[in-house]
């Protein structure tokens, strides 16, 4: 068994949009980057604001309260050199119509 979970079906996020989940307690920002879906712990490393609520340009987040820049596909933070504020990145994959998101016993590839 692998640890994907269904988090919401393919249509429900637009392009360029995101929306915020709860996954079995974990609070995951779901981001729709041209069709590809990226995920992220939603806590913004910084202060905890939604980062699923941030700007998003290119694979790109900006949080929305102090504007710390992330990047979606690598978690890494963008604005300075200090790996312990990069975002926790969560992989995601689309079965069917679905879109799964694995938060924890994740299986490698
Ligand atoms: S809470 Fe996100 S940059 Fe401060």
């Amino acid at each position: 068994m692998t640890g994907f979970q269904f988090i919401c079906r393919v249509d429900e996020i637009l392009p360029g949009g995101s929306r915020m989940f709860n996954v079995e307690g974990q609070m995951v920002g779901l981001f729709n980057i041209d069709g590809q879906f990226l995920a992220v712990s939603n806590e913004c490393p910084h202060a905890g604001a939604s980062l699923a609520h941030g700007r998003v340009a290119g694979e790109t987040v900006t949080c929305r309260i102090h504007h710390w820049r992330f990047c979606l596909r690598s978690g890494r933070y963008l604005d300075e050199d200090k790996p312990e504020f990069n975002a926790k990145t969560l992989t995601t994959r689309v079965v069917g119509d679905e879109v799964q998101v694995c938060v924890r016993a994740c299986p490698t590839t």
